[in-house]
């Protein structure tokens, strides 16, 4: 996580006119970025809430009168892959830019904002992709002030914006596009060429914190305390004294959601950690000594890895195997349902990632899909979902984690599937086979803690695919399995890179795992990205 981020929901900022009154909520007077089909619309809002100012994503479908209705502090129009001139280019109402909220368009927004605005877009013969140099006015410049004149900015475009809207003011340009950035102060109206949002912008930053500090006026007060305040009131509102029930993965997405629960209705909450025997070493133990003693959370834990071994016993379709886990789990967590009675709420862990992937933000007012992220929960369970991380992305539920004191290692656990080591398990799930990886996964991560490396890594797993190959070890010839290492660096799991890992680091930990793991002579390591692979193996 960058520095910037790390400010993202720890910093406060002195409030300024338009700080939100207390009991207000922030989901209230959000800044909406209208996803336009850039790839980066999604981090424009991230980048906004690192700002600590709330935002959310919505569809460039948006109406003036629901902007009204949602109170926008501001409106960003994203980048977009689109010409302005393409017939199926998403487009915007242009009375979006007659409500008299601040808007910042970006890249192909920005074009579009001029387009509509009485300005000219055209396709010169000269796109820009990747660094360019940026000449800035800082005088008397909103979104520039204080800066370099002479700066380098990322830039993606084909088109350029030839006439500024009548009003504004040029106030960057580079030396492919004359007009890279314009102001219109009076009109609120904002555009700049370049993405701001990327790291290849240095001071991209400092270009949002002065559009929504300075031209907004929204304070940066969106943190996590903020957020835990806003969560825990509101649960309390749509739970009442009702009892809730939540299902504990063992990730770091259902602790929080559990904690934030436990935190707004106390015992009222029961945690049922089910313990389908696929899990990592020491995993079971860890969550149990985390929720009873740290948490006096009451928790039932179930152990039913028998139950599921049975379920997957000759199963080698992956399809087959997940489908059979996850009807397990629900049988599993529905007997636990009745078993402790009149329970009306269920808490899930669902982020804003698996509500926009669904389509939530196809329009403002459009329904939050119900997320099955803990094995596939019936429809007919007749409980009412509490889902108090869905408006956060992963990296802010992990510092509303820390908030609520959740210990390091449970905020910064990398992703574990549901299904567990039964899908890192490629063809039939056998107890010698679960012990074989789970022993070679505990090595690994075992180097890689060791090394320092965990927190640089999304993912750094273990996979046993279903072959044997010939060996020596001693004088003797072995038939045994091959363990695949798995380490990526992501984002958001969407894509994800094979990571570099030292060579030195790579040696133990092969030496460890054929040495220590008598069901393996064979150590290899998985090169690829996503996509085309996935991060997962079955
Ligand atoms: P893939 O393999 O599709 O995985 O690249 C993307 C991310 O999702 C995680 N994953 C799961 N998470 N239940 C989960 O909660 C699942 O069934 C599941 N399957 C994959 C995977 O670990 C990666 O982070």
């Amino acid at each position: 996580m960058t520095e910037t981020a790390t400010d993202a929901v720890g910093a406060r900022h002195e409030a300024e006119s338009t700080a939100l009154a207390p009991g207000d909520h922030h989901e209230d007077a959000p800044v909406l970025v209208v996803d336009l089909g850039g790839q980066y619309a999604q981090l424009i809002a991230r980048r906004v809430r690192e700002c600590g100012v709330y935002s959310e994503l919505v569809s460039s479908a948006i109406t003036p009168g629901e902007v009204s209705a949602r109170n926008a502090r501001a409106i960003v129009l994203s980048g977009g892959p689109a010409s302005v001139y393409a017939d199926d280019a998403p487009r915007v109402d242009p009375d979006l830019f007659e409500l008299g909220v601040p808007v910042l368009g970006i890249c192909y927004g920005m074009q579009l904002m001029a387009q509509e605005l009485g300005g000219a877009v055209d396709r010169t013969d000269a796109a820009e992709f990747g660094r360019a140099d940026l000449s800035v006015l800082p005088e008397g410049s909103q979104l520039f002030r204080d800066q370099p004149n002479e700066q380098t900015c990322w830039m993606s475009h084909r088109d350029s914006v030839v006439a500024a809207p009548a009003g504004a003011r040029v106030v960057a340009s580079s030396p492919a596009t004359p007009i890279a950035a314009f102001e219109d102060v009076d009109a609120h109206r904002y555009g700049v060429q370049f993405h701001p949002e990327v790291v290849h912008t240095p001071h991209g930053m400092d270009v949002l914190r002065h559009f929504l500090h300075d031209v907004v006026g929204a304070p940066a007060e969106w943190t996590a305390v903020a957020v835990v305040e806003e969560e825990v009131e509101r649960i309390r509102a749509q739970v009442g004294d009702a009892k809730v029930l939540c299902a504990l993965s063992g990730g770091v997405d259902s602790a929080v959601a559990a904690l934030l629960v436990h935190q707004a209705v106390g015992e009222q909450l029961t945690c049922v950690f089910v313990d389908h025997g696929f899990l990592r070493a020491d995993e079971a133990v860890n969550v149990v000594r985390t929720f009873d003693e740290h948490f006096q959370v009451p928790l039932v834990h179930v152990d039913a890895s028998e139950r599921f071994l049975a379920r997957v016993a000759g199963v080698v379709d992956p399809e087959e195997k997940r489908r059979n886990i996850g009807e397990e789990f629900i049988r599993v967590f529905e007997e636990e349902a009745r078993r402790l009675g009149d329970i009306r709420y269920l808490v899930q862990g669902t982020l804003y990632s698996d509500v926009i992937e669904s389509g939530g933000h196809a329009g403002v007012a459009a329904k939050i899909k119900s997320h099955h992220n803990v094995g596939g929960l019936p429809d007919d369970m007749d409980l009412e979902l509490v889902e108090p991380l869905r408006l956060l992305f992963k990296d802010e539920v992990r510092r509303v984690g820390v908030e609520l004191g959740l210990a390091e290692n449970m905020v910064w656990r990398h992703p574990f599937p549901g299904p567990g080591l039964a899908i890192r398990i490629i063809g039939e799930v056998t107890v010698e086979r679960l012990d074989a990886l789970r022993a070679a996964d505990a090595i690994l991560l075992d180097e890689i803690l060791k090394a320092g490396l965990y927190r640089d890594l999304w993912q750094c797993f273990a996979v046993l695919p279903a072959v044997r190959s010939v060996g020596v070890q001693g004088d003797e010839r072995t038939y045994a399995y091959p363990i695949v290492i798995r380490a990526v660096t992501s984002e958001d799991a969407m894509t994800a890179d094979w990571a570099y890992l030292p060579h030195e680091v790579l040696q133990s930990i092969s030496t460890r795992i054929i040495n220590e793991v008598p069901q393996v002579n064979r150590v290899a390591l998985d090169i690829s990205s996503k996509p085309p692979a996935t991060i997962e193996w079955e």
